[in-house]
């Protein structure tokens, strides 16, 4: 069984982590959730949903100001991270080793261990500085999914749009999710 870490951070689009969590559980991977503080309300502004939405979905869900919890250590083994959404705060953490919350120590631990780290930023338009921070985080090995609109897969809905880019993102961890429309040459 896998065993995957889920971080939410305050960018838009965090009901895109529901989606993600519901693909986890389809494919039976064990998830490990932590949500920052912003994700949180950015949740309250974006969805009239309970936030207990989102935590029902995973296995085990963190306090992002919980430092001693299992994912801030290496010697609790998993197969990596997804962060989905990726703000732009937390983006410029994982480059630069600032690990101010449980997210981005659990990012940080992934990539000292040599783990798979997923980030899924969502900015637009994107600033120097987020354009430089990226970079600096697909060198430290990060695999960079922006949710970004995509039409080859002949998408009908928002939900549609969302399941491409979870299946996007679980493509680095060998997870294929009902919903992703892979380009099949005609
Ligand atoms: C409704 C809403 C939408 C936001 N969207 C974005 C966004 O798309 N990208 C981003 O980088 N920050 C966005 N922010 C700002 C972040 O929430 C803010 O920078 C926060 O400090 C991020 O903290 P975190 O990375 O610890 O979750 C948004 C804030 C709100 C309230």
């Amino acid at each position: 069984m896998k065993r995957i870490i889920v971080g939410v951070s305050g960018a838009s689009g965090v009901i895109m982590a529901r989606t993600l969590l519901r693909a986890l559980r389809t494919a039976d991977c064990e998830t490990h959730l932590v949500v920052t503080n912003a994700a949180r309300e950015t949740w309250k502004l974006e969805t009239d949903l309970p936030p207990s939405e989102l935590d029902a979905l995973a296995d085990t869900v963190y306090d992002p100001g919980d430092m001693a919890a299992a994912i801030s250590s290496g010697s609790f083994v998993t197969d990596g991270m997804i962060v989905l959404p990726c703000s732009m705060k937390t983006l410029a953490g994982v480059v630069s080793g600032y690990t101010d919350n449980l997210l981005l120590r659990a990012a940080d631990v992934c990539l000292k261990e040599g783990r798979r780290v997923v980030l899924c930023p969502r900015e637009m338009p994107l600033g120097r500085v987020h354009l430089r921070n990226l970079l600096s985080a697909s060198e430290l090995g990060c695999v960079i999914v922006p949710p970004m609109l995509t039409f080859y897969n002949a998408p009908r809905t928002l939900d549609d749009q969302i399941r491409h880019v979870v299946g996007k993102a679980l493509l680095p961890f060998g997870i294929e999710t009902d919903g992703f429309v892979p380009w099949k040459e005609t």
